[in-house]
C-alpha cells in the first residue's frame, strides 16, 4: 500500500491500475481513522478492485472558530490501520498540493438548498468547502465509485445533489452510521470529550431512538421533537438544532414522505456532535 503526496503522483498510479482494467473505489476521509472509515474501506473494497482512501484535512470547510488547528493528525496510524484493512492506495496532500494559490480565490461550488438550514446555517460555507474538496478528488481520481457515510446525512445528500447536477461519472454509495456499544456513533470529534462527557453522549442517539418510536403514536409531532430536545438538555447537552425531515429530499415532511430522518447536533462541553436516525413509514 503506496502513500502518495502530490497530484502527479497518484494520477500516474491511477493511470497504471487503469491500463490493467480495475475499478477504482475512492473513500475520502480526514483521517484520524476509526471502524466507522473502514466499513467504508471494506464496502469499496467489496464493489472495486483498486481502493483508495484520501486522508486531507480540509481547511475551506472549516469555519473561523472551528477545530482545524486541534483536528487530529494521525497519519502513521492510520496508514497502519488502511494497510490491514486491505486498501490499497492512500493520497494524503498537503494544504498547498490542494490550494497552490491558497483559498481566497479559489473556485467553489456551491449546492443550494440541500446545504442551507441544519448543518449549513450552523456551518456557514462549510458544505461548500466539502462540495468543491470531493469535486477536487473526483476530478484528480476519476474513480468509479465513492463511499460515503450517513452518519454526516446532509453531507451524504449534497455529495449526491452535485454528483447529479455536474453529471459527474461517480457513483455514490451512502454506508449505515458505525457505532459504539453504548450506540454513540463513531466520529473522530468523540476523542475531544472527557471521561464524564463521554460517559453522558449516548444519550444523544437514546433520545432519537424514543423520539423514533414514539413518533409513529403521535398526532403532535412537534412537541415530541420539543421532549425530546429537552431529554438532550437535561442530559447536559446543549441542542443546535434537532430536526425532522424528509430522507430523500432532506425538505419538511409531506404526507408523502416515505421515509423520514431525524436530524440533531448538540454541544456537549465544546465538543459538537451529529447523529440522525431514519424511520420508515407505512
Ligand atoms: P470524515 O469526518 O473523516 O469522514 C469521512 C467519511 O467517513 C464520511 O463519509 C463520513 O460520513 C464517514 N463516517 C464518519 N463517521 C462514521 C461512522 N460512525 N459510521 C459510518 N461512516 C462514518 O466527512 C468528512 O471526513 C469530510 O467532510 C470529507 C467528506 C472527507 C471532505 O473533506
Amino acid at each position: 500500500m503506496n502513500t502518495l503526496h502530490s497530484i502527479a503522483q497518484v494520477r500516474a498510479a491511477i493511470a497504471r491500475a487503469r491500463e490493467e482494467g480495475k475499478r477504482i473505489g475512492l473513500v475520502p476521509t480526514m483521517g484520524n481513522l476509526h471502524q466507522g472509515h473502514l466499513a467504508l474501506v471494506e464496502k469499496a473494497l467489496q464493489r472495486t478492485d483498486c481502493v483508495i482512501v484520501s486522508i486531507f484535512v480540509n481547511p475551506l470547510q472549516f469555519g473561523p472558530n472551528e477545530d482545524l488547528d486541534s483536528y487530529p493528525r494521525t497519519l502513521a496510524e492510520d496508514q497502519h490501520k488502511l494497510l490491514e484493512t486491505g486498501a490499497h492506495m492512500v493520497f494524503a496532500p498537503s494544504a498547498s498540493e490542494i490550494y497552490p494559490q491558497g483559498m481566497q480565490g479559489h473556485t467553489r461550488i456551491n449546492v443550494p438548498l440541500v446545504s442551507d438550514g441544519l448543518c449549513g446555517a450552523s456551518r456557514p460555507g462549510h458544505f461548500e468547502g466539502v462540495a468543491t474538496v470531493v469535486a477536487k478528488l473526483f476530478n484528480i481520481i476519476q474513480p468509479d465509485l465513492a463511499v460515503f457515510g450517513e452518519k454526516d446525512f446532509q453531507q451524504l445528500a449534497v455529495i449526491r445533489k452535485m454528483t447529479q447536477d455536474l453529471c459527474l461519472p461517480v457513483q455514490i454509495l451512502g454506508e449505515p452510521t458505525v457505532r459504539a456499544e453504548d450506540g454513540l456513533a463513531l466520529s473522530s470529534r468523540n476523542g475531544y470529550l472527557d471521561q464524564q462527557e463521554r460517559a453522558l453522549a449516548p444519550e444523544l442517539f437514546r433520545s432519537l431512538q424514543w423520539l423514533a418510536e414514539q413518533l409513529p403514536r403521535s398526532h403532535s409531532q412537534q412537541t415530541l421533537v420539543t421532549q425530546a430536545a429537552e431529554r438532550i438538555e437535561a442530559a447536559g447537552m446543549r441542542v443546535d438544532y434537532l430536526e425532522l425531515r424528509d430522507a430523500e429530499t432532506l425538505d419538511t415532511p409531506t404526507p408523502d414522505s416515505r421515509e423520514l430522518v431525524i436530524l440533531v447536533a448538540a454541544f456537549l462541553g465544546k465538543t459538537r456532535l451529529i447523529d440522525n436516525l431514519r424511520i420508515a413509514l407505512g
